[in-house]
């Protein structure tokens, strides 16, 4: 779909927020799910580049979170207001249906607190009166992302750590996951986003403290439609070692914590 740019501006050094009105009657994205951007108005790069759904508004625009990595996303962030950009989506699964009377905890690592805007307001939206914990972790201030928003929600609690100690907590942002858990009770389920070795250790918290956890895994993508195979993700399917793969873009992106064989990767 043909999609114009309303917004376009960049949060910190290397790190953008695209707001981008899509045409009248495409069915509105959810958490969890992405988009594939055609970055360039020439065919170089050829591929599309995957971007989660970062946040949504009541006009229907919807907004998407990037970092400056390589040549898509620089020739991305060169993108002007009212530019057209193509863009594919939304796809992929989402986040799991929202319980309500729980808490929520998300749990963000550098740019992939992207897709956890959306969700704590959606989070919002179906349970406005459940508790939503919001634990972000980057290397450096400049890598903690759209804290203020969050803080802007009502109910949430927000908990910032940086490796630098920069800005909040000096350390991972699992120290203070953990931290946390060790002093809770209630029901409560984990969403998050960011480094894999980051994921892998929220996954493994997650499993000592018994609480549910469901990761979005932003794997390297060719097609973005289930045909290329780009994005397979090892995923459990007995009670020992064996797995089968999955692709991310079609299965995926999110998936349990617990399916996910992190030693397989
Ligand atoms: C489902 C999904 C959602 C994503 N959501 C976001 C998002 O919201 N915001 C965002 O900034 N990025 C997101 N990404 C990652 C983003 O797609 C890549 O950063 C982007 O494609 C890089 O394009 P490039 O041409 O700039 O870099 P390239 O020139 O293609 O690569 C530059 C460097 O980045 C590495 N790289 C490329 N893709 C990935 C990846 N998926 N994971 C780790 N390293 C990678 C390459 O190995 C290389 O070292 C997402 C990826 C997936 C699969
Ligand atoms: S990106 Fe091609 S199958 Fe998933």
């Amino acid at each position: 779909m043909l999609t114009t740019v309303l917004s376009h501006r960049q949060l910190s050094p290397g790190y953008y927020r695209i707001v981008l009105q899509p045409p009248a009657g495409t069915p509105r994205p959810r958490a969890g799910q992405f988009f594939m951007v055609h970055v360039s108005p020439s065919n170089d790069p050829l591929l599309r580049r995957p971007f989660s759904l970062h946040d949504i508004y009541d006009d229907g625009s919807f907004a998407l979170l990037y970092r400056v990595v390589g040549k898509g996303t620089a020739l991305l962030s060169h993108v002007q207001v009212d530019d057209t950009l193509d863009v594919l989506g939304p796809l992929g699964n989402g986040f799991e249906t929202i319980q309500t009377g729980i808490t929520h905890i998300l749990v963000g690592g550098g740019i992939g607190t992207a897709p956890l805007m959306g969700l704590s307001r959606e989070i919002k939206r179906t349970d406005p009166t459940g508790r939503v914990e919001v634990f972000l972790g980057g290397r450096g201030e400049g890598d903690l992302l759209c804290g203020g928003d969050f803080e802007l929600l009502e109910g949430v609690t927000l908990s910032q750590a940086t490796e630098d100690g920069s800005c909040g907590l000096r350390g991972y942002v699992t120290e203070s996951l953990e931290a946390f858990l060790k002093g809770h009770t209630g029901p409560s389920v984990i969403y998050t986003c960011g480094p894999t070795p980051m994921m892998r250790e929220v996954a493994r918290i997650a499993a000592v403290h018994n609480v549910p956890c469901y990761v979005s895994m932003e794997e390297h993508m060719g097609c973005g439609m289930g045909a290329c195979l780009g994005c397979v993700v090892p995923i459990r399917s007995g009670n020992g070692d064996e797995f089968e793969y999955k692709r991310a873009c079609v299965e995926g992106p999110v998936f349990r914590s617990e399916e996910v064989m992190w030693g397989a990767q």
